[in-house]
């Protein structure tokens, strides 16, 4: 038997999540049984733990969570041995199938990846989904020529678990940070990461009539898409690019064709799910020598499992700080 958050469907249609104790028979198919130590609560975990599963999870019962690291149980993949440490984020693990919120999961060999040198199962689930993505966005902005010197880079979301370790990756890779947020309260606990400048949200949040503002920004890492992606567009350096990662402000980009004509900028799709292996792998190396770990361990609001669907509701509303790391065994 093992713990997890269950979400059944209530007689009304609405699921619900409680913690339930679980047979190792009920996982699902798979060559590798982890034992899980740490998950995390992204952005999309509020998503799959809300009533209607945010349109993600179609199966029930479910078991949310969509990155974990822990132990290798037992393998069926020679790639694989007991006792390994690895980390699972994307291939819709937590959503189209049990995932990270529990004691216990069961996964394709192929979609785990070595704990890096470095880094703990903890630490790893400190960086989990969200910085792995923040990673992936630097280096997506990098191979469009983003080099230290050119300017500001601009975070936005920046206080929330994406925007928290791309302010201090960017930091630490020696870009000038400017970090967009809604929460005035959070301005030393972003300057403790790096950034050199605050932006408060209302200054962004809404489009403009003129399609092309002052070139203010030589890069952006983009955690809440809508209105504030198809402004910053406009505000881009001519030939820079934008990485879109989130959608925390909204699916709609009404944004003008204009600064991709007349200054050439970018739109960089960032989708963490189906990354490669080979890609998977140079990415957790890089966080594990380029991000700070004091600064993570700063970022780490620690969770028990049973907090997990309170903590789901509460990054929907934007008002979880940093990274929460679940220890399942506590
Ligand atoms: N593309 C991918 O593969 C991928 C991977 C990971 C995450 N994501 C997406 O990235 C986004 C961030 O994820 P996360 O886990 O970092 O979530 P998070 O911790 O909740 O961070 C989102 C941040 O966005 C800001 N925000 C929230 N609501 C807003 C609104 N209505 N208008 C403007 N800003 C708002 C808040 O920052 P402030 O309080 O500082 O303003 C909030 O902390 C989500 O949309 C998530 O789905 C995508």
């Amino acid at each position: 038997m093992f713990r997890a958050v269950l979400m059944e469907k209530a007689e009304d249609g609405a699921a619900e999540a409680r913690l339930a104790d679980l047979d190792e028979a009920a996982l699902p198919p798979g060559e590798v049984t982890v034992a899980v130590e740490y998950s995390t609560v992204n952005y999309k975990d509020g998503l799959c733990l809300s009533a209607s599963g945010g349109g993600l999870v179609r199966v029930w019962p479910h078991v949310p969570g969509i990155d974990f690291a822990g132990r290798v149980e037992t393998s069926d993949d020679p790639r694989w041995n007991p006792g390994d440490r690895v980390i699972l984020t994307g291939w819709r693990v937590g959503e189209a199938q049990w995932g990270g919120f529990a004691q216990k999961a069961r996964v394709r060999g192929d979609w785990l990846v070595a704990v890096p040198a470095g880094l703990t199962t903890r630490t790893a689930m400190a960086v989990g989904t969200a910085g792995f993505t923040a990673m992936q966005a630097l280096m997506a902005l990098e191979d469009h020529g983003l080099a230290p010197g050119q300017g500001e880079v601009l975070v936005t979301g920046a206080a929330g678990g994406v925007g928290s370790i791309a302010v201090a990756l960017l930091a630490r890779a020696g870009f000038q940070v400017a970090a967009v947020t809604g929460r005035p309260e959070t301005e030393s606990y972003l300057r403790g990461l790096g950034a050199a400048r605050i932006v408060p949200r209302e200054e962004i949040a809404e489009t403009v009539k003129r399609p092309l503002e002052a070139e203010t920004w030589a890069g952006c890492i983009d955690a809440v898409g809508g209105a504030m992606l198809a402004r910053v567009l406009g505000q881009l350096k001519a030939g820079a690019s934008a990485a879109a990662v989130g959608n925390a402000g909204g699916l709609a980009l009404p944004a003008s064709i204009i600064p991709f004509l007349l200054r050439g900028v970018n739109l960089l799709g960032i989708n963490s799910v189906t990354v490669p292996q080979a890609k998977r792998v140079a990415i957790w190396d890089r966080i594990a020598r380029d991000l700070d770990l004091r600064l993570l361990e700063g970022m780490i609001r620690p969770a028990r499992l049973d907090e997990v669907p309170a903590l789901g509701a509460a990054i929907l509303k934007g008002a979880v700080q940093g990274r929460v790391v679940v220890d399942v065994n506590a």
